[in-house]
C-alpha cells in the first residue's frame, strides 16, 4: 500500500535532493522553471511518498500557470516535477503521485492540467499532445501535453503559457 502525504516545509530540501538525483544537472535551467519562479506551488498538490523508515522515495509538485488565450486568460495546473528514487522506480509510485494529483486537482476545482514530458509515459493517464499551447522556448512542442479535468476545458484554449503572478 502506497501512502502519500502533503509535502511540508521540513521536506523541501529532501525533495530537492531527490529531484537533483532523478533529473539531469541544470534542471532549473529548463524553461518550465521560469513559470515557477517567484510563484508558490499549490501546497495541497505537492505530495511525497515515503519508505518504511520515513525517507522520501517519490515526490510531485504542481504550480498554477496562465494561458494568454484569444478568449481571455485561462488558469491551468502545471504538473511536475515528478520524481521517484531509482531504487523504487517501476513500483507504481509515479502513477500514484500523478493520479492522486489529478484526483485532488479535480476536487479542488481545477479544469485543465498541462506538463512537459514523454507522451509514451503520460498517455496512460489520459494526457494528449496540446496543439497551439506554447511553453517558453526552448520547449519541444511534441512534449507539451494536457488533460481535461472538466469536459471541454482545453477546447479553444491556445496561446503562450505564462507565469501566474503572485
Ligand atoms: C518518470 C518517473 C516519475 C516514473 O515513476 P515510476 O514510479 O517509475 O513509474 P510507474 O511505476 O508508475 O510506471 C512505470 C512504467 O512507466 C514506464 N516509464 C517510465 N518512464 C517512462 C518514460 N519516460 N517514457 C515511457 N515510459 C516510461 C516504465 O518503463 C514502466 O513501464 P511498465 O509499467 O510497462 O513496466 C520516474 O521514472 C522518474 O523519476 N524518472 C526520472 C525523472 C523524470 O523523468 N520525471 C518525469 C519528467 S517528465
Amino acid at each position: 500500500m502506497i501512502r502519500l502525504d502533503e509535502e511540508t516545509a521540513d521536506d523541501w530540501w529532501e525533495v530537492e535532493g531527490l529531484l537533483d538525483l532523478c533529473f539531469a544537472p541544470g534542471r532549473e535551467a529548463l524553461s518550465s522553471y521560469r513559470l515557477r519562479d517567484g510563484v508558490a506551488p499549490v501546497a495541497a498538490l505537492c505530495l511525497v511518498a515515503r519508505d518504511d523508515d520515513g525517507a522520501i522515495t517519490g515526490a510531485i509538485r504542481n504550480w498554477p500557470v496562465r494561458i494568454d488565450s484569444p478568449h481571455g486568460r485561462k488558469w491551468a495546473l502545471l504538473l511536475g516535477p515528478v520524481a521517484v528514487h531509482p531504487t523504487h522506480q517501476g513500483e507504481g509510485l509515479g502513477a500514484a503521485l500523478i493520479l492522486r494529483t489529478l484526483e485532488q486537482a479535480r476536487e479542488g476545482g481545477w479544469s485543465r492540467v498541462l506538463l512537459v514530458g514523454d507522451l509514451p509515459y503520460y498517455r496512460r493517464f489520459g494526457f494528449e499532445k496540446l496543439d497551439g499551447v506554447t511553453m517558453p522556448p526552448p520547449t519541444n512542442p511534441e512534449r507539451v501535453l494536457g488533460i481535461e479535468l472538466r469536459e471541454g476545458a482545453w477546447r479553444g484554449v491556445t496561446g503562450p503559457v505564462t507565469r501566474a503572478m503572485p
